[in-house]
Formats: structure tokens, sequence, C-alpha cells
């Protein structure tokens, strides 16, 4: 019993709350109140995340994805409204998120959807995407997957080598269909971002690079059942120097789609694939990123004929700030020269820390709501996977940190739930949605209270 009062369970907190957090949790707003420390919450509280929001995700079982759906709606429209000003026509990229909601609500705008996978291609096409907006890239895409987005008659796939064309080719004679294809062009530009998201290089796998350019103009005037509609280009992600690096794709598609049309060839549908970065350090400062440079960008350096559209496909910039992964601090240890704060989340939850050494901002919720000045420890913040790259932050400067804590990592909208896996046989952190928080699974579920 004497443990308990120092180290309290989870449920005998709930249950009772244990003093310490039940006075921060009953009092801190009051106190905050009269004793006009509010400056403190300016400090260290986020806007997504206010104090009644907290309140509400404390009783819910961590750890799990939380979606502000407020800044989800406000980032698509914007994205809309600014699309319809510049002509310029998006499809998602659902690879970065593909919620239901997100997905049903994306659709609704008018978006298409760009797709990776069969599986993907039918959960766009479910979620309300019309399959003549929906386009399937991909390096492999399996004999099965071929088959079934030709049958549901989809916008384009766009192709990545001449082996793929043969294949669309041959399946879409053997059925009596017509398949509409884009190419995917390697266009060799530096997208200046991490190595494992670059893509337009001629060392990367992806597109059909320049030297095969002949064989490919004989086989799209040759083959009898595909219909070339156009070029797709995709240069990498997490590009933060957008004018820059955009202005440059720009001018290399020019060039390409110039060099195919005096080939002969119609290009009408130019896609100039994703890639726009967003803030990971300041979530706060720029929830939204910078789609008006980036669409700027575009419409002054592109050209366009009349009878051309143009495409792009973003995926993290709709989504990635939109939500936080929240967790507990489940212990706080300390070693021999470090303390460890380990949470419930884990790399199997979100991968991107141990896969690309990502960044996340990470926010001690609770510590946000305490009524007094709290002092700050640095932090190796770590998860519970047996693995040693599950650690998702070094020496992080937290303020005082307790067991039971909920703790927010950042931006984790795009690449984190469609990465999850159930490593270690973990349960796979739900989706909470802001405008369902009564659908949540709350703690007390869980232990019968
Ligand atoms: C072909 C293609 N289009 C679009 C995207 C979306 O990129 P981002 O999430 O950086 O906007 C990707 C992501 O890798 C991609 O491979």
């Amino acid at each position: 019993m004497a443990h308990e009062a120092v180290f309290p369970l989870f449920h005998y907190n709930l249950r009772n709350y244990g003093f310490f957090r039940y006075f921060c949790n009953r009092f801190s707003p009051i106190l905050r109140k009269r004793t006009k420390v509010d400056f403190f919450k300016g400090a260290l509280q986020t806007n997504m995340l206010d104090n009644n929001i907290i309140d509400r995700l404390d009783r819910i079982a961590t750890p799990f994805y939380y979606y502000d759906m407020d800044l989800f709606r406000r980032t698509v429209d914007h994205v809309a409204e600014l699309a319809a000003a510049h002509d310029i026509k998006v499809h998602y990229a659902i690879k970065a998120n593909a919620e239901k909601p997100l997905l049903e609500y994306i659709s609704s705008k008018g978006f298409g959807a760009d797709c990776v996978s069969g599986n993907e291609v039918l959960h766009a096409h479910k979620c309300g995407f019309p399959a003549k907006k929906i386009v399937y890239a991909g390096v492999g895409k399996s004999d099965k997957e071929i088959y079934q987005a030709l049958m549901l008659g989809i916008e384009a796939f766009n192709c990545e080598s001449l082996q793929e064309i043969y294949v669309i080719n041959e399946m879409a004679r053997a059925h009596g269909k017509q398949a509409d294809i884009s190419i995917r062009i390697n266009p060799d530009i530096d997208a200046h971002t991490h190595k494992y998201v670059t893509t337009g290089l001629y060392e990367n796998k992806f597109g059909i690079s320049q030297h095969e350019f002949d064989k490919l103009i004989d086989i799209l005037k040759n083959s009898t059942n595909i219909n070339f509609i156009g070029l797709h280009f995709h240069i990498g992600s997490q590009i933060t120097r957008v004018d820059e690096v955009f202005a440059l794709e720009c001018q290399r598609v020019n060039d390409i789609v110039a060099y195919f049309e005096r080939q002969g060839l119609s290009v009408d549908n130019i896609n100039l694939g994703g890639g726009l970065g967003v803030d990971y350090d300041d979530p706060d400062e720029n929830p939204i990123a910078d789609f008006g440079t980036w669409f700027r960008t575009i419409s002054d350096n592109i050209r366009r004929s009349p009878h051309q559209s143009i495409h792009v496909e973003p995926g993290r910039s709709l989504t990635a700030q939109c939500a936080s992964l929240i967790s507990r601090v489940l212990f706080v240890k300390s070693g021999e020269t470090k303390n460890f704060l380990i949470m419930d989340a884990g790399m199997n939850d979100l991968i991107r820390p141990a896969l690309y050494g990502a960044y996340h901002k990470i926010e001690n919720l609770s510590a946000a709501q305490r009524p007094f000045f709290p002092t700050h420890q640095a932090y190796d913040i770590v998860g519970p996977v047996c693995e040693s790259s599950d650690v998702w932050g070094a020496g992080r400067l937290l303020p005082l940190s307790v067991r039971g804590d909920l703790m927010a990592i950042r931006s984790t909208g795009a690449y984190g739930q469609v990465m999850a896996s159930r490593y270690n046989m973990k349960d796979l952190a739900p989706a909470v949605f802001s405008d369902r928080l009564e659908d949540a699974p709350l703690m007390t579920d869980y232990f019968n209270l």
C-alpha cells in the first residue's frame, strides 16, 4: 500500500486520483485564475490541445492518435480554395493517412486520390473517390492489383517501368479494355530532403529515366490497349525549400513535356506529385503548410497549353499537423547519467523516429495544467518496444514529469497510423476524432471499475 501512495497504479489513480494528480487536475483551473499564473499556460499550452480537451483526453485509454478535425477541415478547405484559384487539380496521396473520416471529407471536396496499392485503390473508392479520380502509382503493381484497378476503370495507372506498360497493355487486351496511363518520369532532381524520402534522382528506383525514352515512345505508340494521357513526377517528401525546389522541378518538367509533344504524343495531364513540407519544430506556429507558396511557384513556373491540366498529390501537408500521438508516462527511470521517461507508445505506433531519425515535438500535457512553475529536466524519452531504436527523443527538456502524465507527440497525422504495426504483439493505437470523443475507449473500460 505504501508504494502505491508514491507510485499509484493507473486504475487506483482513476478511482481515487492520488493526491498529487487529483490536486492538480481538480484545482488547477481555479488556481490559475486566482493566482494569475495564466501566462505559464501560454508558455506551455498548445493551441490544438487546450485545457478542456486535455481533461477529456486524460480519461481515454492510451496510446491513441488524436485528430483535431477542425484544423484538418480548415487545411483541406484552404487547399480547395487555392487549387480552384490556380486551376490545379488535387489528388490526395492516401498513403499518408487513410482514416475513413479524413478520406470522406477530402473526397467530398472534389479532390482525387493518389494510391500506391490495390487495397488503397479499393479503399479510396469506398470512401467516396470516384474511380475516374483515382490514379495509381507504385513500382511494383501485382497482376491482381492491376486487374482490380482495370476493372474499376480508374483515371490512370502511373507507370514506373517499361515492363509494367507491357503487362497493363496485355491485361487490358485480354479483358477487352482500354487502360489510361501516365508515365512516371524520373527527372533527376535533388529535393534537398532526407535520403529515404528523396525519389527523383537517377539512383532512386522510381519512374523511367531518360536513357529509356526512345524505347518508351515506341511502346506508347504501338500498344493497342493503352491510352497515353500524360506525365507524372514526384521528386521527394518533406521539401522545405519550396520555391527553389519546385521551380526547378517545373523547369525540368517543361523540357520533358516539350520533348514528348515533339515526338507526337499529346501530354494532356501534367502531374507534379506531392512533397510539400510541414513545420515539425513548431506545429502551433505553422499549423497549415505553406500551400500558397507551393501553388504560386507552380503557376509561375509551369508552361501550360490550353489542352493541358496540372495535377498535384499532397499527402503529408494535408494531414500531418492535425494529429498527435497521445501517450502516458509509464515509468520515470534514473540511469547513471540520464533520466528516462518510458512511455506507453512505441515505435510500433509511430516508426518515423526509428526509421528516419525523424524529429517530433513532444509535450507533457499534464505538466502544462499544473498550477505552479514547473522545474525543467532533460529526459531521454523512449518507448516500451524491445529495440534500442525505440527512442522518441534524446535529451529533451521537459517540465518535471511523473508517472501517469499525459504526453503528446505532435505532427503525427501523416505516415503515422498508416505505418503502425503489431510488433511485440502490441495493440494498434486507435484513432480518436475531436468531433467523436464519446466513441473513444476509456481507461476505466480496461479495469472494470
Ligand atoms: C507518387 C507520390 N505522390 C505523392 C506522394 C505524397 O508525398 P507527400 O506526402 O510528401 O506530399 C508520394 C509520397 O511518397 C508519392 O510517392
